[in-house]
């Protein structure tokens, strides 16, 4: 298992280009079995996410071909057929967006199997809703051996109500719901941007959605989806992580390719704790996105927060505001809303100094403490991260093990950390 050593105390400063969003790009990916054209997706992050899909759509029969470009990956991906319409455990179990070729296998080919994806480090990670709504538009749906064994006749537009805001739950439903009979109206739909990016192809698909972003989507059904050609949004979640870099090492960054305006309520919590952060507009016609840049000149301010869905404070950044809140002057106080087990990246950095009080949804950190190098061993894919960013702060060495987790969602981030000066290397343990 590959291991990150960092000596931290190095302030990064410089330019970081920002990647595609894993968490658009997975559902594109998955929306491509919608039709028999080629669907060719831009931007695409590398990282190993990614290639799992590409996997479990080999395993379905579904062509797909890499090629490298200047700004991410170009990932062609044609379902002429399908050969086989079992999403495996061995896959599934790696990658829980794997539930995502559910929705469109069963509304193109009539039928799927799918390994229930089962929990995580961070909870129980349930999927009823997914089959809920899939059984309102018609589908039969029957679980054993732990699989979803789902097949339809022709899947019909309904209504259907979230009674808890699931981002990938509203994908499926959206998917599923672009070849179905009639239309399909979701109420209280997750509103984040990879939502509305996954709405922007199956449009330009040739789909009828409306409403993305908003807490009811219309879906009306049509008859076959075309192909279609689509950049990926950047990644709100590394961009925030950067942020949040600049301002633990009181450093000065500036990121390129990234969305501001899908950062608005962690910006305002950075603000309120000290970083000064700007944005600029995209320069130029060709390039689509803008940059931010992040200091934290003064001292850092205790902040409270509480995440929530979007538009709200993002949960995949709560790992990430913990570590900066250690070396921040005074106590804050920070409640996980979304997901029951969430503080585990909390245990290794009180390991490496940090004060922090756990009771249930809720961890209380007073700050500032010195950080101190340590071993310490990465739970998921945003506790590593917040482990990284305690070690670009902490005195002396510090070694992050397990780093797989952090491979998942963010490319290459020892390089890019690198290149504005910090301390950070990948030795890979046969
Ligand atoms: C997506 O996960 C993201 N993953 C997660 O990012 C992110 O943390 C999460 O949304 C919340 O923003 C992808 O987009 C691939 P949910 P998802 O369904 O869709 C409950 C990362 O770090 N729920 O929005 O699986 C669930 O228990 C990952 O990139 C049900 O009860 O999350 C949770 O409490 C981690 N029944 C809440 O909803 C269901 O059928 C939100 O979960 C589905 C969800």
């Amino acid at each position: 298992m590959d291991k990150f050593l960092i000596t931290g105390g190095r302030r990064l400063e410089g330019h970081v280009t920002i990647s595609g969003a894993k968490n658009a790009a997975l559902p594109a990916m998955a929306a491509a079995l919608l039709t028999p054209e080629p669907v060719v997706l831009r931007n695409m992050p590398r990282v190993r996410d990614i290639g799992t899909m590409r996997s479990l759509l080999d395993e379905l029969g579904v062509d797909s071909s890499v090629t490298h470009e200047d700004h991410g990956n170009r990932i062609e991906i044609e379902a002429r057929q399908l050969l086989n319409p079992l999403a495996p455990y061995e896959l599934v179990k790696q990658m829980r967006a794997s539930v995502l070729v559910l929705g469109p296998l069963l509304a193109r080919f009539g039928q799927a199997q799918v390994s229930l994806p089962g929990g995580c480090a961070i909870g129980a990670r349930p999927i009823n809703l997914h089959v809920q709504g899939l059984e309102k538009l018609g589908a039969k749906i029957r679980i054993e051996h732990g699989y979803i064994k789902a097949e339809t006749t022709g899947l019909k537009g309904a209504r259907f109500a979230f009674d808890t805001i699931s981002v990938t739950g509203t994908e499926n439903l959206m998917m599923a719901a672009t070849l179905a009979e009639g239309e399909t109206v979701l109420e209280n739909a997750a509103r984040e941007p990879e939502v509305v990016d996954l709405a922007a192809l199956l449009n330009a698909m040739g789909a009828s959605v409306e409403g993305a972003g908003s807490e009811t989507i219309r879906i009306r059904g049509v008859a076959r989806l075309h192909g279609a050609e689509h950049p990926i949004i950047p990644d709100r979640i590394e961009t925030g992580t950067f942020l949040v870099a600049a301002a633990i090492t009181r450093g000065h960054l500036t990121l390129e390719a990234a969305e501001p305006s899908h950062l608005s309520a962690l910006v305002a919590k950075l603000s309120e704790a000290g970083v000064c952060v700007t944005s600029t507009a995209p320069q130029s016609g060709e390039n689509r996105w803008g940059s931010m840049n992040a200091e934290c000149p003064g001292a850092l301010r205790a902040s409270d927060v509480t995440t929530g869905e979007y538009p709200g404070f993002p949960t995949d950044m709560q790992a990430q505001y913990m570590a900066l809140m250690t070396q921040a002057e005074g106590s804050s106080l920070i409640s996980e809303t979304i997901f029951e087990n969430r503080f585990l990246h909390a245990l290794e950095l009180m390991r490496m100094g940090a004060d922090i009080r756990v009771e249930g949804r809720q961890a209380t950190v007073r700050g500032k403490t010195p950080l101190s190098g340590a071993m310490v061993q990465a739970s998921d894919l945003r506790a590593s991260a917040s482990l990284v960013l305690a070690g670009l702060a902490a005195e002396g060495e510090s070694v992050v093990d397990r780093v797989y987790h952090i491979d998942r969602g963010y490319e290459r981030i020892e390089e890019k950390l690198s290149q504005v000066g910090a301390s950070i290397r990948r030795v890979s343990e046969t």
